[in-house]
């Protein structure tokens, strides 16, 4: 991902999701994370404290329906580079990558092992942190990959994937 790249992060005020914001915003994008609730949106801004520069747009709108994620990203105007979906909960339906809409783009899976969120602060090193997990969404964003899913169990795991993305493994 490069600097002026736009990328949508729903899910992006979670604790995975907090990690992909910040990577963003110091690759230099424009940064749209969409949340449920007011609540929400003030929350995050008051976490992210500095880190929430004007490239930030946080939006409040209910996403989780197909009519809403389209009128969301209708009502955004410009059109998106990226999309990063650190988004809470199950899906039960097919994976991301076989959505038939997904074959004009592509798509990747970050299969998560326990992260080192806000909330898990103490966790133990090994565990991949929601920062790292960001750097990999910025990496596979700048790479030529083709979209598929990477495993990311852990933050050793995560290092290898990092190298392999910016050509250094
Ligand atoms: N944390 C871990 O250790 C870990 C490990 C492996 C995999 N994962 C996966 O990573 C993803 C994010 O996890 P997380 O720990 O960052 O979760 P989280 O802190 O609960 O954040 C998830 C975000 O998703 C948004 N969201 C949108 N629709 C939602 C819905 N229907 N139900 C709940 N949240 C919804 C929420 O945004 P608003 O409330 O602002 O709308 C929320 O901020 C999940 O798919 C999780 O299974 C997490």
């Amino acid at each position: 991902m490069s600097a002026g790249r736009r990328v949508l992060i729903p899910g992006g005020t979670g604790g995975v999701g907090e990690g992909v914001v910040r990577a963003c915003l110091a690759a230099g994008a424009q940064v749209v994370v969409p949340t449920r609730s007011e609540r929400r949106a003030a929350e995050f801004r008051r976490i992210l404290g500095a880190a929430a520069s004007d490239r930030l747009q946080v939006v409040v709108h209910d996403y989780t329906t197909l009519e809403g994620a389209e009128r969301l990203v209708a009502g955004l105007g410009e059109p998106l580079d990226d999309v990063v979906a650190p988004i809470g909960g199950y899906w039960g339906g097919r994976p991301l990558q076989a959505i038939d809409a997904a074959d004009r783009q592509r798509v990747f899976a970050l299969v998560l092992g326990p992260v080192r969120t806000r909330s898990a602060g103490d966790a133990p090193p090994g565990w991949i942190s929601a920062d790292l997990i960001g750097e990999v969404a910025v990496a596979v964003s700048a790479s030529a990959e083709p979209g598929r899913e990477i495993r990311l169990p852990d933050s050793a795991a995560a290092a290898k994937v990092l190298d392999l993305l910016r050509g250094r493994g």
